[in-house]
């Protein structure tokens, strides 16, 4: 597959979705101007290719918590896969597996945390969390996915409140009887952030001492996800965040934030040398991948194409979308002198320049 391949996969996908699940997979919040700003953002930088190295072997792999994994891809956390394929977060698992990459298991997910669990090949899955507010809920939830061999809780901090996608709200994901949020109590019919009835709604109130909490209660490691400065990722760390994620959640909830390509850099110089920083958010294409990576980020997250992939071959379109960027980004490794990921140093790029 090429990046003209890529583009035509899109294209196909969206086409081949219900009219909901395109939407909802597409969507930003209000104008949609941050959704595609963080695209555009990683296409304006250039790279500061270097010459003449010896790039004989490229390894894309990289430490991810101090383990070794065989890429910096992972899969970002989507709610309601089955809405894409009747295999719904099982074949996105897999197809995970099958790049090598990690995949992380949303709490509002259409497959279970221990089905998914049994998908799992040698990179490890991690969970991501939205606090139920009743604390027998978080506490069982909590127990569940330790129970299920996760690695790691990955915390969303950035959507206490659904918020607004005009686009989401016309073409709902009209309710199934079988397509169900799996991992939450009584099992609710699957719904979404931007139905009517949720507009406002206060559904994840999540402050610093549920962090504190999360981060005493569960011997996995803590990530938080939606961080987007410098002074919040400081105090997360503080209270025992063993990551931090970059990211404005594919520009879905609060419309013209930063992009994360603006954020990444202040994350970590604050927090890059004493815990892993992760970014997300219109990784498209390698030179993304190796911007992002130059920056300083450990690994990304790749969201909406991940979709695109299942919607189009299940498993094997997850692994073939995840294998095409990895094989992209080892193209931009060699062509920029770049035979590992430690070498992918910030003078590779160059800030303020676009074309
Ligand atoms: C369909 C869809 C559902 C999402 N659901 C969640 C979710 O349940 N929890 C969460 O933390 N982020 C969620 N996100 C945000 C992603 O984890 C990620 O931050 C974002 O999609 C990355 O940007 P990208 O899609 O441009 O790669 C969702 C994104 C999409 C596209």
């Amino acid at each position: 597959m090429d990046s003209r391949d890529f583009d035509q996969l899109e294209r196909e996908a969206y086409r081949l979705m219900s009219p909901g699940a395109a939407a909802f997979a597409m969507c930003g919040a209000d104008d949609e101007i941050t959704t595609a700003e963080n695209a555009k953002a990683w296409r304006a930088l250039r790279l500061r290719p270097r010459v003449l190295r010896d790039i004989t072997k490229v390894d894309s792999s990289t430490l991810v918590l101090g383990e070794r994994v065989d890429t910096p891809l992972m899969v970002a956390p989507m709610g309601r896969h089955r809405a894409y394929h009747p295999e719904g977060e099982a074949a996105t698992a897999r197809g995970a597996t099958m790049a090598g990459a990690i995949f992380v298991e949303p709490t509002n997910a259409t497959v279970s945390v221990e089905d998914v669990a049994r998908q799992r090949g040698s990179a490890p899955q991690w969970f991501q969390l939205y606090l139920p507010p009743g604390m027998k809920e978080r506490e069982a939830l909590v127990e569940r996915v330790a129970a299920a061999g996760y690695g790691a809780i990955v915390l969303t901090v950035d959507q206490p409140i659904g918020g607004s996608s005009p686009r989401a709200a016309r073409e709902p994901i009209p309710p199934s009887a079988d397509i169900r949020h799996v991992n939450l109590p009584g099992h609710p019919p699957a719904t979404t952030a931007y139905d009517p009835v949720r507009k406002g709604v206060l559904n994840y109130p999540t402050t610093w001492s549920d962090l504190e909490w999360l981060v005493k209660r569960s011997a996995l490691p803590v990530i938080a996800k939606g961080v987007l400065r410098d002074d919040d990722a400081v105090r997360c760390v503080e209270r025992g965040a063993r990551g931090i994620l970059v990211s404005n959640h594919g520009g879905r909830h609060l419309d013209t934030t930063v992009t994360t390509v603006e954020a990444l850099p202040e994350v970590v110089a604050a927090v890059g040398r004493r815990v892993d920083v992760y970014v997300d958010g219109g990784i498209r294409r390698g030179t993304d991948i190796l911007k992002a990576l130059a920056l300083g980020a450990r690994a990304v997250l790749i969201g909406r194409p991940v979709l695109w992939g299942l919607t189009l071959g299940g498993a094997d379109g997850v692994r073939d979308v995840l294998r095409h960027l990895d094989d992209e980004l080892r193209l931009a490794m060699a062509l920029s002198g770049v035979p590992t990921v430690a070498d992918a140093t910030p003078d590779l790029v160059a800030f303020g320049r676009s074309g």
